[in-house]
Formats: structure tokens, C-alpha cells, sequence
């Protein structure tokens, strides 16, 4: 698929005043830090487009991008960042939660996992949730460029390995790098095959 026009919409802590209408949308979310709005830069090509920082706990809102006016990128705050006080933890998770629970628009929600890293509870369990919740979902590895071949299929297998414990049959898996641009196409691929099946059921 090609990206033709991405542009920055709205920022929201409420998802009663997310857009309105029926475009589908496609929400990133994963631990502070993982790469969410990098990859959101990525995918679209535009690299301001979505903040990003070396700092975990950059993106507080729900922010939402059009691209090709027929589809959102939403870019969400991350989860996990214990240096935030209880109560801004307690105000993410609140967002994080009503978004996913609540947002009816929202077709497909990436997990990021940073490859680097062995699987971790925090994840592992925000799966879990999904799950019991029915959300439909998709996993993303981050971070690809930052290891040789060799270990990240391993650390990708290993991954996979873990989900299966608790999972029949095993999500959707991309494996990125916002660095050299890696997964790029077969991710775009995805998200305009599903596109197109909502379009000729609609
Ligand atoms: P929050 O908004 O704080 O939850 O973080 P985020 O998940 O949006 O992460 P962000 O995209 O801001 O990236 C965090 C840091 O990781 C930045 O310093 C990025 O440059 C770096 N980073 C993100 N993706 C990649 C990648 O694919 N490769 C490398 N080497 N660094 C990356
Ligand atoms: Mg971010």
C-alpha cells in the first residue's frame, strides 16, 4: 500500500471525543519506549509526524493521524513507566483501557515487543487482557536493527514460544525497525488487506 497523505488530526484523554464517523483505525500500544511513535514515523514516512523521545513516557493522549483520508493511525501513550507518579499511571491505564474496551472504530491494535528483551510479564499479561476481552490484535517486534540475525529470530521464537503456553493459535507477527525500515511493506500490506475486505463487506 501506498501512503499518500498522513496528517497529524487530534489529541484526546477522552475517548467519547476521539473522531467520529466509521473509518477504520489501527492503534499502537506497548510499553514507554518501545517505538510506538517512531514506527508510526516510519510507516508513514513523515518523521515529525509523530513525537518521539529518548525518554520513556512521550506520548500522554490518544493521538490520532488520517492517512490516505480513509483510515487513522491512532499513536497511544505507553504503559509500564514506573517513574510516573500513581496518579498519571492511574490516568494512562485509564486511556489505555476505555480506548481499547470502548472505541468501536478501532480494527486492529499492535502490540509492540522490543526484541531485544526476553518476553515480560507486563506484556505477557496486557496480552492476556486482550484476550479475556476479545480485542483484536497483532504483534509487532521493535528494535530489529539493534541485534544480529541469529538472536532475533531467537528472541522472536522464543516470543512465540511463551504465547503459545496460553494461546491456540497465534497472533499476527511483524518484525520492525524504524531504523532501517525493515517490515515496513509487509505491515502496510496487512493493514490494506484488511482494509480492503471491510470495504467489500461494507
Ligand atoms: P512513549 O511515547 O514514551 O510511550 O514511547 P514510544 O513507544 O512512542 O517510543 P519512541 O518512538 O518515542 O522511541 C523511543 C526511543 O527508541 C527513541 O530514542 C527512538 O529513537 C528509539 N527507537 C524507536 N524505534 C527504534 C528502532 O527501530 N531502532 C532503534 N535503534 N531505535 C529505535
Ligand atoms: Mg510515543
Amino acid at each position: 500500500m501506498e501512503i499518500k497523505s498522513a496528517e497529524f488530526v487530534i489529541s484526546n484523554t477522552d475517548v467519547r471525543k476521539c473522531p467520529s464517523g466509521t473509518m477504520p483505525e489501527y492503534a499502537f500500544i506497548g510499553r514507554s519506549n518501545v517505538g510506538k511513535s517512531s514506527l508510526i514515523n516510519m510507516l508513514t514516512g513523515r518523521k515529525g509526524l509523530a513525537m518521539t523521545s529518548s525518554k520513556p513516557g512521550k506520548t500522554l493522549l490518544i493521538n490520532h493521524f488520517i492517512i490516505n483520508k480513509s483510515w487513522y493511525i491512532v499513536d497511544l501513550p505507553g504503559y509500564g513507566y514506573a517513574q510516573r507518579s500513581t496518579k498519571e499511571q492511574g490516568q494512562i491505564k485509564h486511556i489505555i483501557q476505555s480506548y481499547v474496551l470502548e472505541r468501536a472504530q478501532m480494527t486492529c491494535l499492535f502490540v509492540l515487543i522490543d526484541s531485544r528483551h526476553e518476553p515480560q510479564a507486563i506484556d505477557l499479561n496486557f496480552i492476556e487482557w486482550l484476550g479475556e476481552n476479545g480485542i483484536p490484535f497483532a504483534i509487532i517486534f521493535t528494535k530489529a536493527d539493534k541485534l544480529k540475525s541469529g538472536k532475533l529470530n531467537a528472541n522472536v521464537q522464543q516470543y512465540l514460544k511463551k504465547l503459545s503456553e496460553t494461546w491456540e493459535e497465534l497472533p499476527p507477527y511483524f518484525v520492525t525497525s524504524s531504523e532501517n525500515r525493515s517490515g515496513r511493506e509487509e505491515l502496510l500490506a496487512y493493514i490494506g488487506q484488511i482494509n480492503k475486505e471491510l470495504k467489500s463487506n461494507s
